[in-house]
């Protein structure tokens, strides 16, 4: 029997349509994504323009799926989340506006939900169905997407304090714009992520380096260096190293637009993208050694899309072993963007006595900060 209250959660803050369901222990009933992989791929990324038509058309089928998956009637329902932002404005309208209709029409409590504080508590959803995990009292949240790349020291009281943001590119954006510029179809990441599995990164090791911000300098240039993540410089050296391989004949270069199989990528250019990724996940690694220095991590949270990599996988167990720290590592299921923890976010807050957000005035928008919302909320 599901606990009090059930939660319906909405997202559509980007290209992905979703419905969930969450009840009172933080089970996830039910959590369906529709993802626009074939309505964006003849454009090689994301068209807002597409994405809300598409959000739209999807809702109907995506909601009575969720409903039908959890066993649970609109009546049934104690309280609506929906994401209000970060994310594209046409799309979070969509999401948003079903969402404040469906409480108003059933006068139930509305939770805005910001996106980021979504992901940040996914990691502790329980894959199988169960109850959520209680959150620690204090913990690190480590949050990689395609729009962000944050390092934020959290509460359970729902306080959060940013560490470190990426002051231009983020880590998922960047594996998708080199996993473009070599002809690779939308959705990138993954694929770089799969590719640079066979390749060795040693050959291209010397293209790609992390400012570390360590080695000569004074510890208040290190400090400051540990305050942000930077992909552009690295992405830069990529393309380089991309083009450098098609003036060497190892890689054909296509015509714009063209789209290559991966199967037909060279392993040279599996070798760099090793490489590549290697020097992107470093540079987490990096970041969160420098701030663990400073203050001790007890408890790491890993989340985002980009969370989905393998090597960050990895890399982010070896290092939580052999600290003796507490790694929550999002299911794979929650990584990529889904209506779960939008639900579970709103549970949260809940829990702490918030009654929600008026649905006649809440509105979305494209940049909100997380420190803000988490002390308002
Ligand atoms: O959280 P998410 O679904 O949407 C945003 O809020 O941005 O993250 C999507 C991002 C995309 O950039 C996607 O390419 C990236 O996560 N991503 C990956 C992997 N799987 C998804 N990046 C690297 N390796 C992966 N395995
Ligand atoms: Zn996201």
């Amino acid at each position: 029997m599901p606990d009090a209250p059930l939660i319906l959660g909405i997202e559509t803050s980007c290209d992905d349509t979703a419905c969930a369901v969450v009840d009172g222990a933080g089970r996830v009933l039910a959590s369906v994504v529709s993802r626009q992989i074939d309505e964006h791929r003849p454009f090689g990324g994301v068209v807002p323009e597409i994405a809300s038509r598409a959000h739209l058309g999807n809702w109907p089928a995506v909601s009575a799926e969720a409903l039908a998956r959890a066993g649970v009637d609109w009546a049934d329902l104690d309280a609506v989340a929906a994401t209000r932002g970060p994310g594209l404005v046409g799309c979070l309208l969509v999401g948003l506006s079903i969402g404040r209709a469906v409480a108003l029409g059933r006068g139930r409590p509305f939770f805005g939900v910001h996106h980021m504080a979504g992901h940040l508590v996914s990691p502790f959803l329980d894959a199988e169905g169960g109850p959520a995990a209680d959150l620690p009292a204090r913990f690190t949240g480590l949050i990689v997407s395609g729009g962000h790349t944050l390092l934020v020291e959290a509460r359970a009281d729902g306080a959060v304090e940013t560490v470190a943001e990426t002051r231009d590119d983020a880590l998922g954006e960047v594996f998708d714009k080199v996993g473009k510029r070599l002809g690779l179809a939308y959705p990138q990441g993954p694929i770089v992520d799969r590719l640079a599995e066979d390749g060795d990164p040693a050959p291209h090791a010397k293209a790609f380096f992390v400012k570390t911000g360590r080695r000569g300098r004074t510890a208040a240039k290190a400090d400051a260096h540990a305050a942000y993540f930077t992909y552009s410089g690295l992405k830069s050296q990529a393309l380089r190293a991309i083009e450098r391989l098609e003036r060497s004949g190892a890689l054909a270069p296509l015509p714009p637009g063209a789209i290559r199989a991966p199967e037909d990528l060279p392993s040279e250019a599996r070798d760099l993208l090793a490489a590549f990724r290697a020097a992107a996940v470093d540079q987490l690694v990096d970041r969160l050694t420098q701030h663990h220095d400073r203050r001790p991590v007890r408890c790491l949270a890993v989340s985002g899309g980009a969370a989905a990599n393998r090597l960050l996988r990895r890399r982010m167990t070896d290092w939580c072993a052999a600290r003796g720290i507490d790694l929550r590592l999002v299911p794979l299921t929650y990584a990529g963007d889904n209506a779960a923890m939008i639900a579970f976010e709103a549970l949260l807050r809940h829990r702490r006595g918030d009654a929600g957000d008026d649905p006649r005035s809440v509105e979305v928008a494209s940049r909100i900060p997380l420190d803000a919302t988490a002390a308002a909320g």
